[in-house]
């Protein structure tokens, strides 16, 4: 990971700090829309729905396809720089390449669009769905829709999804709805957690490792990690996710207080700028608009207010469509 990147930080603050007093007059209203509503609970019950094995991949055009769109969602490292901007691949939170019921199993996904998604306030395709995550959590740039990458990851979606139903929540979609915790959530607390359960994979400092320059276990905050827009930086999300699926091998072994405390720890360090910024004209109005939700973006944390920097990521370039 390069390191954070403190004169962009300053330079972002004081321009924030110059939009304030305009956003004050603008942004006043209450926002209209819900930008940032999760994905539904799934329904109760055990995930049973089984996603057909590898060695079944046809062979012909459409297995080919396939098979592209899977090698994709494992190591989407090799769209990097053109539409990956970060260090993850799908399959860092999609576990088991988008097989594993309780970690948003691509199987119980796709059948649900076209649906409505607050978070863009229309009705989505699976491929606009798609460019979402690129967009978010792999602060990158989507690729077009009917583009070779687009079509095989759709391709490799529709393949797992044999045999599940069209327009049915199925058990096992999404994360398992979690409970809010006793006690606020504290990150003092998740500080604790992440030093005994987590360091050892992601890193005291959450850069994750590399070995050679392949990543063997994600970051968690920094350049390298989902940005301020993605679904994994609400505490909530990250937190049902931990519970279900972290640490690796040992599902659902943290209580719920840890998982609500290890996510807000993770979730109140930086990472790359929320991309809707650009298009806001200050942070407040961009934390007004999209972040109505209790996580830390644009919020004082230790002396600093988070997300408050110019820092997109390792790379520079346009503003992407919020997709
Ligand atoms: C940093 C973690 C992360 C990465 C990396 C990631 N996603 Fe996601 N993805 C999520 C989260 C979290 C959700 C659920 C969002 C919500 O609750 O709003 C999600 C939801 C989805 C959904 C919709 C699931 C459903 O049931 O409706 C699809 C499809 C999807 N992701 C595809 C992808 C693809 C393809 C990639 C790689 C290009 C990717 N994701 C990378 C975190 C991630
Ligand atoms: C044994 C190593 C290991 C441990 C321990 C571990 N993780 Fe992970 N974690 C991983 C790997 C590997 C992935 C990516 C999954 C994959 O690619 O199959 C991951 C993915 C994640 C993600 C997905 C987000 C992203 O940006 O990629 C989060 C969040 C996460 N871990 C949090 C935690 C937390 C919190 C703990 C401690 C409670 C923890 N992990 C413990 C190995 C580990």
């Amino acid at each position: 990971m390069t390191p954070w990147k403190p004169t962009l930080w300053v330079a972002g603050g004081t321009l924030s700090l110059l939009a304030l007093s305009l956003a004050a007059v603008t942004q006043a209203a209450e926002p209209e829309r819900d930008y940032q509503k999760p994905l539904p609970p799934a329904p109760p019950g055990e995930a049973t729905f089984q996603p057909p094995l590898e060695r079944d991949i046809p062979d012909n055009q459409y297995g080919d396809m396939v098979r592209l769109g899977r090698d994709i969602f494992i190591n989407t490292q090799q769209l990097r720089g053109r539409y990956v901007f970060n260090d993850q691949n799908c399959s860092n939170c999609h576990l088991d390449a988008g097989r594993l019921a309780d970690s948003a199993p691509m199987w119980a996904s796709f059948g649900m669009y076209p649906a409505y998604r607050g978070k863009n306030d229309r009705v989505n395709t699976m491929a606009e769905r798609i460019q979402g995550c690129f967009t978010y959590s792999m602060n990158g740039k989507p690729p077009a829709a009917g583009s070779e990458p687009l079509v095989a990851m759709q391709t490799y979606l529709h393949w797992m999804a044999t045999g599940a139903p069209i327009n049915q929540a199925m058990p096992g979609r999404g994360y398992p709805d979690l409970p809010e915790p006793e006690k606020a959530y504290d990150p003092a607390r998740g500080a604790e957690v992440y030093a005994q359960n987590c360091a050892v994979c992601h890193g005291a400092d959450g850069a994750g490792q590399q070995v050679g320059d392949r990543q063997v276990f994600p970051p968690l905050w920094g350049d390298g990690a989902y940005n301020w827009g993605a679904g994994m930086h609400r505490v909530s999300t990250a937190a049902a996710f931990i519970k279900a699926n972290m640490p690796l091998g040992q599902p659902n072994s943290l209580s719920n207080q840890q998982a609500w405390d290890v996510a807000a720890y993770i979730n109140s360090h930086e990472r790359p700028q929320d991309p809707r910024r650009r298009t806001m004209e200050s942070l407040e109005a961009t934390v007004e608009t999209f972040h109505q939700h209790g996580g830390y973006y644009g919020r004082p944390f230790n002396g600093q207010t988070l997300g408050d920097h110019a820092n997109y990521g390792q790379d520079e370039r346009p503003a992407t469509p919020d997709a």
